[in-house]
C-alpha cells in the first residue's frame, strides 16, 4: 500500500518530505537514513539544513547510506554522488562524516565494493527511512528496468534514456559513466519505511504506471507496491494522471 500526501508544487513537495524526516530523526536520533542524489531531493536537504541552522534539528547521531555511486568517478570530481552529497547535505549539517557511507566508485573490483556495502548496510541495523527520487523510466536508484529484479548491491550498465537524462550535469554524453554500483531492489525493499519524492509534469505517466499499474520488473519502482511502509510526496504535476 502507498500513501500518497500531494503538494502543491516542488518547494511544498521539499517541505512535506523533510517533515517526514524530521520526524524521523526526532524519533529515533541515531537512525540511519538512506539517501539519494538527483534534483527531486535538493530542495528537501535545503529544507532540513535550514531547520538544522534554526536549531530544529540535531544530525549528530545519525547515520547515512546513498543509494548509488557511479563506478569510477573520485570523490573530488564533481558530478560524483560522494561530491553532491556533501555539497548539499553533510557540509551543512552537523552528521558526522564518518558516519556517512556512500559506494566507493573508485574500487575497480565491482564484486569487492558490492559485498561491502550491502554487509556495511546489515551491520548498521539496516536502513530506518530510505528517500527516494523516480526515473523516467522507472528507475529507483540505478536499478534499470531489467527483466528480474536485482536482489542486492551490484554494479550496472545504465541505459542509454538515463545517461541522456544526466549528460546535463556533464560535459558531453561521452562523459557521462556509463556504469555505477547501486543498492538492489531487495536492498532498497530492506528499509523499514521508504519515502518518494516525485515532481514535474514529465513524471506523471511513469508514477501512474509504477504505483497503479502492473508490478514488474520492467518498471523497477512498480515492486514498492508490496512494500508495507510507503510515502509518495509528489507534486500535482506529477500527480495529474493517476486515476482518482
Ligand atoms: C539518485 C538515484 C536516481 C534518481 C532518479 C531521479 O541517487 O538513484 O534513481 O533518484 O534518477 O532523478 P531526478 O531526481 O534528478 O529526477
Amino acid at each position: 500500500m502507498i500513501r500518497i500526501i500531494e503538494a502543491k508544487d516542488y518547494k511544498d513537495m521539499s517541505r512535506k518530505a523533510a517533515n517526514i524526516i524530521s520526524a524521523q530523526i526526532i524519533l529515533k536520533p541515531n537512525c540511519v537514513l538512506g539517501l539519494a542524489t538527483g534534483s527531486s531531493p535538493i530542495g528537501t536537504y535545503d529544507q532540513l539544513v535550514e531547520w538544522y541552522e534554526k536549531g530544529d534539528l540535531d544530525f549528530s547521531g545519525v547515520s547515512s547510506v546513498n543509494l548509488d555511486e557511479y563506478r569510477g568517478l573520485d570523490r573530488e570530481n564533481d558530478q560524483s554522488y560522494y561530491y553532491f552529497m556533501h555539497k548539499n547535505l553533510f557540509d551543512r549539517v552537523n552528521i558526522d562524516p564518518a558516519r556517512t557511507n556512500v559506494p566507493d566508485g573508485t574500487e575497480p573490483d565491482a564484486e569487492k565494493e558490492c559485498a561491502r556495502y550491502e554487509a556495511l548496510i546489515d551491520s548498521m541495523g539496516g536502513v530506518d527511512l530510505q528517500l527516494l527520487g523516480l526515473g523516467h523510466n522507472g528507475h529507483i536508484g540505478f536499478n534499470e528496468p531489467a527483466p528480474v529484479f536485482p536482489k542486492t548491491t551490484h554494479c550496472v550498465d545504465l541505459t542509454e534514456s538515463t545517461i541522456e537524462a544526466n549528460k546535463r550535469f556533464f560535459a558531453s554524453a561521452d562523459d557521462v559513466p556509463k556504469q555505477a554500483y547501486t543498492m538492489g531492489i531487495g536492498t532498497i525493499m530492506k528499509a523499514k519505511k521508504i519515502l518518494l519524492v516525485v515532481s514535474g509534469a514529465d513524471k506523471a505517466d511513469i508514477v501512474a504506471k509504477a504505483f497503479f499499474g502492473e508490478v514488474t520488473p520492467e518498471v523497477p519502482a512498480s515492486i514498492l507496491q508490496m512494500h508495507g511502509d510507503v510515502t509518495l510526496v509528489a507534486d500535482e504535476a506529477a500527480l495529474s494522471k493517476i486515476p482518482r
